[in-house]
């Protein structure tokens, strides 16, 4: 058979089954039922994005079908293999949605099934930072569950996130290979129809955060090829439906790598390579994604892949806890004389002379010096400490500061690592990071309780206060530029954060300082100076010099931008927001829905479809996107009225921000315990309770005038 045969014969036969399970769907439940993926906004989300359509019921379901056979032409030209080959995709969503009819929850451990919009947006940063370079979908069943695993952690050792689609996910789960999202492994499902699930993912990220309009296939297409770095590997022997599928993948520009000797070849798009274990490189050399490499002298992996693994009790070899005995994380500005390059040095025991299981000090002083180092750098530094412990294979950590909390896996201890790999994993990635200012780096590592006492309370906790004090002091007004960040246009074109002291990035990553660093650290990339010397509106925050930048920034797709308006041009989103705020009517105020609540509004929307309203690098007013931390700021919506305005967030969302929330409100309007008077999903779920609630309790949104 040639490939157009095998591909069409595939199509043919998807459709077939997908027909029948639609009819005998209807049969069952009426043409009436409801269908649609759960925790989305775009219902079938590959169906929405390639025609605009959103599918509701089973009729509609039927209807949308009937658009899918249009595709389905049986030309010999490659555009219709393509085009079948994105049918086939369709007709697999079809049958996967008709798998959660009703609620059902038709995938259980260890597979994921349908991804929600809230996991797309969480991967927005990553993807945009290379911190994962790649997408892998891993589809059928290896030789050996060992060569199986050996595949996968190649890709892990890279940070590349993994999806798996069928026999080679029992194949893991014999050898109780790790899988889960945390460890960048995601087994969708064993049905080759569950494939859909990452495509899904591939298509909802060119909604999301490009700004593409659903139906236009031509640029979503050409947006997945261009940033979406997926890439597929299909184990022999591959069927018609496989390979049909594997046409789907190739038109939104995924090359397909297969061990099947006698696939026909398509260049950089259908690969042969008998060889699994050459599939990693040949894979990367396709997609075009490359690798930082980072050489650290340890016994065990290190790779962004294992930045979520977690370690449980029963596993550990050793823990150190900030909250029960005195530790510390601290860098140091020093100066040159003062430290010796690349000297690792531990003061009081080694893991080994540590009890197993047991509770341990440790406080570690990482000292710096360089000709453009600055105090201010410190914490940004210091911050990144929690990403490279955690990026070690069996080594866990959570914390800052003085409350952080390590553990070493008992199977990491075993592989030979010890206390003084955390100083050798400390210095390679300072030096490997903030190369632009740290010239030489030592580390001082104190495991002997009394000098970690000491290391505490006379070193770090000065230097954590006197550190504060300088942020609270760090007010919009007090600093002579602001920074730009353009991070996130690898995936929203056109979208700018402008950064100031009070209004960190809507990603919660990138604040002032941090904005401020990269820029020093890379004076070409994404943080840019916006200096602030011609105001137009101080209350809205309005400043020729940041209209300028952001149309600069932007390629002139935006003109003016406010840094304290929701209402007149406000900021744009990208997608990758920890909270979106939206305007709520009845109450003149606006309700915050977190990435992480699953819940309904009183805007009768949920989190997803609320941020579906507004990214991709538009600006959309009465909808924004933005930061946990700035919540409480007295910058957030100053141009409304500012804080009083929030009449409503999710419980979880309310107690985070409590603390200095209330001492905003506290400090600008005279108000105590502020957030007693906001609703939340245990008040209110729809706005006529939520507003007899404000009303109770005598919130100040009700008597201010309408925004709108
Ligand atoms: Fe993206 Fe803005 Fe965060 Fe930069 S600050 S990474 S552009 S969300
Ligand atoms: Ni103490
Ligand atoms: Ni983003």
């Amino acid at each position: 058979m040639t490939l157009f045969e095998s591909v069409f014969a595939g199509n043919d036969a998807v459709y077939g089954l997908t027909e029948n399970a639609i009819d005998q769907a209807i049969e069952t439940h009426g043409a009436d039922k409801a269908v649609s993926f759960p925790n989305t906004a775009y219902s079938l989300p590959c169906y929405y994005a390639v025609t605009g359509t959103k599918v509701g019921t089973l009729a509609e379901l039927k209807e949308a079908l009937a658009v899918v056979k249009t595709l389905m032409t049986r030309e010999k030209r490659t555009h219709d293999a393509f085009m079948s080959g994105v049918a086939t995709a369709l007709c697999a969503e079809f049958i996967e949605v008709l798998k959660y009819i009703d609620g059902a929850t038709p995938y259980e451990e260890p597979c994921y099934g349908h991804l929600a919009d809230a996991v797309i947006r969480e991967l927005g940063v990553p993807l945009v930072t290379g911190d994962i370079p790649g997408v892998a979908v891993i589809l059928g069943k290896a030789a050996s569950a060992e060569e199986a695993a050996a595949l996968v952690k190649s890709y892990q050792a890279q940070g590349i996130l993994v999806t798996l689609v069928g026999d080679i996910i029992d194949q893991l789960a014999e050898i109780n290979y790790k899988t889960g999202a945390n460890v960048r492994v995601i087994p969708l499902g064993k049905d080759v129809t569950s494939v859909i699930h990452v495509v899904s993912v591939a298509l909802r990220a060119a909604l999301i955060f490009g700004n593409v309009k659903p139906g236009d296939a031509a640029t979503l297409m050409e947006y997945t090829m261009k940033r979406v770095p997926a890439f597929v590997n299909a184990f022999a022997p591959l069927n018609d439906v496989i390979v049909a599928c594997g046409a789907g993948a190739i038109a939104l520009g995924f090359p397909v790598i297969t061990n099947q000797a006698d696939v026909p070849r398509v260049p950089k798009s259908l690969i042969c390579q008998t060889d699994v274990s050459k599939w990693n490189a040949t894979s990367l050399e396709a997609r075009d994604i490359k690798i930082k490499i980072t050489n650290i002298d340890i016994p065990v992996a290190f790779a962004s892949a294992f930045e979520g693994e977690i370690i449980r009790r029963k596993d550990m070899q050793v823990e150190f806890d900030g909250s029960r005995v005195d530790c510390a994380e601290l860098v140091q500005t020093c100066d040159a004389s003062e430290v010796e390059d690349h000297k690792i040095t531990v003061i009081g025991p080694e893991a080994d002379e540590m009890e197993l299981g047991s509770k341990n000090s440790i406080a570690y002083v990482v000292k710096v010096a360089g000709k453009n180092m600055q105090a201010d750098f410190e914490p940004v530094i210091e911050r990144k400490f929690h990403n490279y412990i955690n990026c070690i294979e069996g080594v866990y950590h959570t914390g800052q500061r003085d409350m952080q909390r390590i553990r070493i896996s008992i199977d990491a201890f075993n592989a030979g690592f010890r206390i003084k790999h955390l100083g050798e994993v400390l210095y390679a990635q300072v030096k490997n990071e903030f190369d632009a200012v740290v010239d030489k780096c030592e580390v001082v590592i104190y495991t002997d309780p009394a000098e970690c006492t000491r290391v505490r309370h006379e070193v770090a906790i000065p230097t954590f206060e006197k550190r504060d004090e300088r942020l609270d002091n760090l007010t919009d007004e007090s600093v002579d530029v602001y920074y730009s960040c353009i991070l996130c246009q690898a995936f929203s074109p056109s979208h700018v954060c402008v950064v100031t002291p009070e209004r960190l990035g809507l990603c919660g990553a990138v604040s002032w300082l941090d904005a401020k660093a990269t820029n020093e650290l890379d004076p070409a990339g994404p943080c840019q100076v916006i200096t602030k010397e011609r105001p137009i509106d101080e209350n809205l925050g309005a400043y020729e010099d940041v209209d300028e930048a952001v149309q600069k920034f932007s390629q002139g797709a935006l003109e003016h931008v406010t840094l304290y308006s929701i209402m007149q041009d406000p900021m744009t989103s990208c997608g990758c927001f920890e909270c979106i705020c939206g305007i709520e009517p009845f109450s003149n105020g606006v309700v915050i829905a977190n990435r992480e609540y699953a819940g309904m509004t009183p805007l009768g929307m949920t989190f997803p479809e609320m941020a579906s309203m507004t990214g991709g690098g538009v600006q959309t007013p009465g909808f924004m996107g933005h930061g946990k931390h700035f919540i409480s700021s007295k910058k957030f919506m100053k141009a409304e009225g500012g804080i009083e305005r929030i009449v409503w967030m999710p419980k979880e969302l309310k107690e985070f921000v409590a603390e200095r929330l209330n001492a905003t409100a506290k400090e600008l309007y005279g108000i105590d315990n502020f957030t007693d008077m906001i609703g939340d999903e245990t008040v209110a779920e729809d706005p006529e309770t939520l507003v007899a609630f404000l009303t109770e309790k005598g919130h100040p949104a009700l008597s201010m005038d309408p925004m709108m």
